[in-house]
């Protein structure tokens, strides 16, 4: 493994990107990649250090992605702090950062995208329609970018995960995606740039969310196989919080993210949303049947 030396270098252009990446490849360098929005933290730091932890130059992108964006989302306001974020970069050991422009990445409206099946229908596609076909563009887009890699994305956004492993296979693109851990603050509260919107008492009711994973969990390890009954725990332990709108409390089959199997059965994925305010907090884990 090549230890890297102090700063990152960074790269705002395709071309830029890709005449670095070949000359490294060329060499035999194995190419880690985690793309990211920006406004790092703990969570995005450890996909860095995994990806260093396995590859000989690591690139991070930063590029908060208008696709994915609905109309009313928070675009416009979406944390930005370049000068943390390199910080950040060079801390975890990232070679480059890429952070290409608006202009950059798309210089023209866009006329293709991709289009996503049933995967991202449910749970958060269901109330953020084309959130994932945005996500799904811009990264296919950078995989097209990076070439071959592995590719280090969050459990944390575990539909995200779901989608992008998929897409990567069905496309047959030369991406490895590696799906990464959950990094929590002490209460149990998922790491998100968006836990920056929360007030004071938001904040001191959002470990619900991991409360109710937790609970949903207990019912599955303890042999209840309705889903359904789980679901409805999960959703009595957030309607305690009174600061909470629950979006949807999900137990679901971690590959379909539906209730394919009815009763549940082997691997099963729990998975909340739940709006505080101006912020939409999602969390999951991964469980099995008793
Ligand atoms: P962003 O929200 O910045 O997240 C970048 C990556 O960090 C994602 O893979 C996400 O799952 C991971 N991540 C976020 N919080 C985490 C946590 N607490 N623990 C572990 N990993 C965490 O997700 C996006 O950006 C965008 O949709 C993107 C994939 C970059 C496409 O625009």
């Amino acid at each position: 493994m090549t230890v890297p030396a102090g700063r990152p270098v960074t790269e705002e252009t395709i071309g830029g990107l890709r005449a670095r990446l070949d000359e490294a490849r060329s060499g035999g360098h194995r190419v880690g990649l985690v793309p990211t929005m920006g406004f790092l933290h703990a969570g995005h730091r450890s996909l860095i250090e995994h990806a260093r932890s396995e590859n000989d130059l690591v690139v991070v992108s930063i590029f908060v992605n208008p696709l994915q964006f609905n109309p009313g989302e928070d675009f416009d306001d979406y944390p930005r702090d370049l000068d943390h974020d390199l910080a950040v970069c060079a801390r975890a050991g990232a070679d480059i950062v890429f952070t290409p422009g608006q202009d950059e990445m798309y210089p023209e409206p866009v006329a293709t995208t991709v289009r996503l099946g049933a995967l991202a229908d449910v749970l958060c596609g269901a109330s953020r329609p084309g959130h994932f076909d945005g996500v799904a563009t811009v990264v296919a887009k950078l995989f097209a970018i990076v070439g071959e890699c592995s590719a280090y994305f969050g459990e944390k956004d575990f539909q995200q995960l779901t989608i992008v492993s998929r897409m990567a296979k069905d496309l047959s693109l030369p991406v490895s995606v590696v799906g990464c851990p959950t990094v929590r603050e002490p209460d149990g509260l998922a790491l998100s740039s968006r836990n920056a919107y929360l007030s004071e008492a938001e904040r001191a009711q959002a470990p619900v969310l991991r409360r109710a994973l937790e609970a949903g969990e207990a019912l599955v390890e303890a042999g209840e196989t309705d889903g359904a009954v789980v679901e409805a725990r999960m959703t009595s332990v957030i309607s305690d919080a009174p600061l909470a709108t629950l979006d949807y409390a999900a137990a679901v089959s971690p590959t379909t993210l539906t209730r394919s199997q009815q009763p549940l059965q082997g691997d099963v994925r729990l998975l909340v949303a739940v709006r505080f305010g101006k912020a939409r907090l999602i969390d999951n884990l991964g469980c099995r049947t008793g």
